[in-house]
Order: structure tokens, then C-alpha cells, then sequence
């Protein structure tokens, strides 16, 4: 059995800031990070455009219009207190960043340099050109080495320790296995955090990486926790057709125009103002591009429409968005300086995830604080984004909740004992688990169930949803689920570096996530942010002002509610009470 005092699952930006957190502040105790990936190889490396925060370096800006855009853009759904959180810590993280060694991109005067971001009223989304995730990630894992902090990389986490302790439930480590020999190990702390980060690989067309399965979600769903809001996905406007990687909204942000075979700039024939354009809420732009390609206007007839930069000139391109200009040359075969970006929208980010309170603590369908569980990142759900995300409030949220959590697990676990544990049934469960997956002999390989999977979540719980198609969708992921159980074929029996076998885990979290997805949607009827129903497509904020909980109980998915947070009501009453959402 391997002690922490403090352990964390995920090396992204939200689980490294949160380790570096107790690092920093209690160097008395002991923080372990564990990960299925190399820290740096997480997803957060490959955040792009930027991190919002009202520096004032560009526009006369402040946090309450930072909270105000953010809480719109949620389309009223967010958790008003968990976002003054979010905005009034914002200048200070990204100072605090700097500080840890950060390079931000700079502008002709020396502060740093803001650019805009969709929905967003001022520029504000920080960047260092158009790998920012890059540049903090890297520093964040850095500094953590440089402080002492433990990483455990390539150990996959099977299972939650969730049992009895001295004061009720509480979690006390999990069982994790090692990917380069199979070893099953127990893993035991004072208190755990969940930063395992999304999901995006359920759907077919996605910016995210192949790490993106969802498995902290899963495996708080295990437990029998609630996941929240999990409808909420966010479809980003400008995938890379067909590879669907991410073309950075900042290139938006720099001034590109989305055009369609007709060679017009269509956003102007929506209901938007001139101001926006290209600049709207990324759940208005996707369904704009998607109406676009479904009235036969994508490029040529197809499935995409064009990102046009030529305007913007080959030097402000080499050095605001080079990256942008790489993924295209590479991936596309197109040098953006002379010709178009072909894009359609691609499962991006997730707004729902386990929910917790504003101190990172997670929270039962009671929302009472699970005792030693902690979740912070894109797999937790504050709610700060609501119904849907603005851009450059991911890379914030990691940081200052990441921040925050290390913070709060210090103190939390100060004055707590190591709980007590037999570790040996869990072993023993775990080992009959990887030989059970191994010894199955059905005829159904991962890659098959995986991209069914993944075609089901697109045709049937994508941008635009309904009644008859989410339920039929349902149905086809319960054969799916069926077939794993009963017939899932892994070819590689070996035990060192089995990645088949790990696929064959990730693939239950996919199945799992994927399900709470399709029922959370299935019980909102209502159109609201990134959830768009073809049958209900008026918000109604009389029914469903409120958060969903998706939740496993006896093998099937159920739902329940939660009130919404409106407290910056108290500060603001017209601008932060529920209105129409009008850009
Ligand atoms: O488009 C982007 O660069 C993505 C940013 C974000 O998701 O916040």
C-alpha cells in the first residue's frame, strides 16, 4: 500500500496547479499525482487561445462584467457565487503564473497582451500565441518537481475506495494498476482530487486527445455519486476538417471570418449584432455553421465551411497563430496565409462533471461535502459555465479552483488521520477484474463497440437533440453495453504495456459517461446553452432553472435536480437576473 497525505488524479492544469498548491503551502505533508499519461502529455497541453481575466491591459474591464459575460453566456445556468469566485481571483492567478515562470505573449508596451475571445464584452483572454496550455502546464509540472511533489505516471486508476470510516462514507484511496507491468498497487490518503478532465472521445469528431475518456467521471458514477448537468456539451465552432482538432478560437479572436460556399460571411444573416459576428458564444456559432452545412451551404455541398485569415497577413498569422497555420499545413494540406481552413464544429469540452461546492469539495444528490473527496478541472462541475462555456474559462478555472483545492486539501487534511484499510479484497478484486477482461472470449473488438459508440453520441445526442432520437440512442448504447459485458475480445494478453487492456477500461468509462450524457439530456426538456432540442426550443426557466444529477443506481442511469446559485442577484439584480440571451 502506497501513503499520501494528499493524493490527485491527473497531471492536467487543474491537478498539477492543485498539487503545486500543497506544495507550496503545507511542505510538511505529502502529495502524490498520479496519472495514466507522462503529466505534460495531458490534454492541457494542448489548450490554445488564452485565459481570461480582467487585467485592464487592452479595455477598461472588471470582474463583475467578466461574472456578468460568463453568467450569460451560461444562458443563467451557473453557479453565481462559484463564478465571483472564478472572476474576482482571475488577475491574480495569471500574476501568480508569471511569477511561476509563465511567458506570456506581450504587447507593444510590455503588459501582457489580451486579444478577445467569443462572448466575452472586453479582450481579455491572456495567451502565449496560441499554446498557452503549453506554456503553463509546463512551468506548473516544473515547479511541482522543483517542490518535491511524487508522480506516479502511466498507473491507470481502476476503482474508488468509498467505505465506511470514523464518521460515516468517505474516500480513502483507490486501486490503481501500472501500465508498464500490470502491477496492482492500493493507494491511500487523508483525502483524494479528481482532475481527470473530459470526455470528448464518446463522440466521433473531437479537438480532445485519446486520453479524453471520461475516467474520473466514471469512476465517481461507480460509487453511486451524482454526475451534474452532463447534457452540457460543448461543441467548438472550429474543428479541423475532417481531423476535428482544435483551430484555436483565437484565430476568431484575431479577426478571422467564417464564410460559406456561397462565399458569405453567414454569421451577419443571423440574429446577432455586427459587433460579434465570429465573436458570438461558441453553442450560438456551432449552430450556426451546422444550420450552414444542413441547408447545403457547407463548402461545395459538404460538411464544412471555410476560416478565412487571409486578411490578416502573413506576419500578424506567423506570430499570433502559428499554430493554427501548422495544424493546417499538417493536417489539412492547407497554408492558411493563401487559402481558407476547412472547419465544422467537434466535441471540445464538457460543462458538467461531478459536482462540488466552491471550495472543491464533492457533493452528494444531498449536496452535502463527500468526506476526503475532492474534484477540480473540466471533470468537476463548480457550475461556473452553466449551459455553456465561454472560451479562455477553462485554463482559468483549472488555475484558480486548481489553486484553491490545494489550498483547501492542505487544510482539510492537517488535522485528519490516515484512514483505516484492508487493501486486500480491493487487490483481489482488481486482479480478477484485468484476468476476467482477458480471459473473455466474445467476438467483439474495442475499436468496433468504441466507434459504434461514438456514431451513436453524434447522430443521436449531437448539437441538435429530440425525444425520439435520444431515446433510440439509449436503446443502441444499452446493446452496446451488452456487448462489452458479454463479448469483448482483447487480443493482447501480455502484461507489459498493455494498451488493449487499458483501451478495453477506458471503453467502459465511454459506455458509462456516454449514458449519462444521452439520460441527462433525455430529462431536459427545454433548450438552454450548448443543449438544443428541436422539440422544446424555448428555455423555460419556470421548469428547468435548475442542475441535473445523473446518477447509476442498480446498473441504470436516473436523474434528479438542484436549485441554482443566483447570488450575485444580491450585487447586481438586472444584469445577473435570468434574461433573453441576446448577442
Ligand atoms: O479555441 C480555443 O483556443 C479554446 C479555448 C478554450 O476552450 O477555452
Amino acid at each position: 500500500m502506497i501513503d499520501h497525505d494528499v493524493l490527485i488524479i491527473g497531471g492536467g492544469l487543474a491537478g498539477s496547479r492543485a498539487a503545486l498548491a500543497v506544495a507550496q503551502n503545507y511542505p510538511h505533508l505529502s502529495v502524490g499525482l498520479i496519472s495514466k499519461v507522462h503529466p505534460i502529455r495531458s490534454h492541457s497541453v494542448a489548450a490554445q487561445g488564452g485565459i481570461a481575466a480582467s487585467l485592464q491591459n487592452v479595455d477598461n474591464d472588471d470582474w463583475l462584467t467578466h461574472a456578468f459575460d460568463t453568467i450569460k453566456g451560461s444562458d443563467y445556468l451557473a453557479d453565481q457565487n462559484a463564478v465571483r469566485v472564478l472572476t474576482q481571483s482571475a488577475p491574480d492567478v495569471i500574476i501568480d503564473l508569471e511569477h511561476l515562470g509563465v511567458l506570456f505573449s506581450r504587447a507593444d508596451n510590455g503588459k501582457i497582451a489580451q486579444r478577445a475571445f467569443g462572448g466575452h464584452t472586453n479582450s481579455r483572454a491572456c495567451y502565449a500565441a496560441d499554446k498557452t496550455g503549453h506554456a503553463i502546464l509546463h512551468e506548473l509540472v516544473m515547479n511541482l518537481l522543483r517542490l518535491g511533489g511524487k508522480i506516479y505516471q502511466e498507473w491507470y486508476v481502476m476503482q474508488l475506495i468509498y467505505e465506511e470510516g470514523n464518521n460515516g462514507q468517505e474516500i480513502k484511496g483507490f486501486v490503481a494498476y501500472s501500465l508498464e507491468t500490470s502491477e496492482i498497487e492500493l493507494f491511500r490518503a487523508k483525502a483524494v482530487l479528481m482532475a481527470t478532465g473530459g470526455y470528448g472521445r464518446v463522440f466521433n469528431t473531437t479537438s480532445n486527445d485519446f486520453a479524453s475518456t471520461g475516467d474520473g467521471l466514471c469512476l465517481t458514477a461507480n460509487i453511486g455519486l451524482p454526475l451534474q448537468d452532463m447534457e452540457f456539451v460543448q461543441f467548438h465552432p472550429t474543428g479541423l476538417y475532417p481531423a476535428g482538432v482544435l483551430i484555436s478560437e483565437a484565430v476568431r479572436g484575431e479577426g478571422a471570418y467564417l464564410i460559406n460556399d456561397l462565399g458569405d460571411r453567414f454569421m451577419a444573416n443571423y440574429a446577432i449584432s455586427k459587433n460579434r459576428m465570429e465573436l458570438s458564444p461558441r453553442d450560438i456559432t456551432s449552430r450556426n455553421i451546422a444550420c450552414e452545412i444542413a441547408a447545403g451551404r457547407g463548402i461545395n455541398g459538404g460538411n464544412y465551411v471555410h476560416l478565412d485569415v487571409r486578411h490578416l497577413g502573413r506576419e500578424k498569422i506567423l506570430s499570433r497563430i502559428p499554430f493554427a497555420r501548422e495544424e493546417g499545413l499538417r493536417l489539412a494540406g492547407v497554408d492558411c496565409i493563401d487559402s481558407p481552413l476547412p472547419v465544422r464544429p467537434t466535441a471540445h469540452y464538457s460543462m458538467g462533471g461531478i459536482p462540488t461546492n466552491i471550495d472543491c469539495q464533492v457533493i452528494g444528490t444531498d449536496s452535502k461535502a463527500i468526506a476526503g473527496f475532492f474534484a477540480a478541472g473540466e471533470c468537476a462541475c463548480l457550475s461556473v459555465h452553466g449551459a455553456n462555456r465561454l472560451g479562455a474559462n477553462s485554463l482559468l478555472e483549472c488555475v484558480v479552483f486548481g489553486k484553491r483545492a490545494g489550498e483547501q486539501l492542505g487544510a482539510y487534511v492537517s488535522d485528519r488521520a490516515m484512514p483505516k484499510l484492508d487493501p486486500l479484497a480491493y487487490i483481489a478484486d482488481a486482479e480478477a477484474k484485468l484476468k476476467g477482461l482477458l480471459s473473455q472470449r466474445g467476438n467483439a473488438r474495442i475499436a468496433d463497440i468504441r466507434q459504434q459508440l461514438q456514431d451513436t453520441m453524434t447522430e443521436h445526442c449531437g448539437i441538435y437533440r429530440d425525444d425520439r432520437r435520444l431515446r433510440e440512442g439509449l436503446a443502441k448504447l444499452q446493446v452496446l453495453r451488452d456487448r462489452y459485458e458479454r463479448d469483448l475480445w482483447v487480443d493482447d494478453r501480455g502484461s507489459v504495456f498493455n494498451m488493449e487492456m487499458m483501451q478495453a477500461i477506458e471503453l467502459k468509462s465511454l459506455l458509462t459517461v456516454g449514458e449519462i450524457i444521452m439520460s441527462s439530456a433525455l430529462s431536459r426538456e427545454e433548450s438552454r446553452g450548448a443543449h438544443s432540442r428541436d422539440d422544446y426550443p424555448q428555455r423555460d426557466d419556470a421548469k428547468y432553472l435548475k442542475h441535473t444529477l445523473g446518477y447509476l443506481e442498480m446498473g441504470a442511469v436516473k436523474t434528479s435536480n438542484r436549485p441554482v446559485d443566483m447570488s450575485l442577484q444580491t450585487i447586481d439584480r438586472d444584469r445577473f437576473t435570468p434574461q433573453e440571451r441576446k448577442y
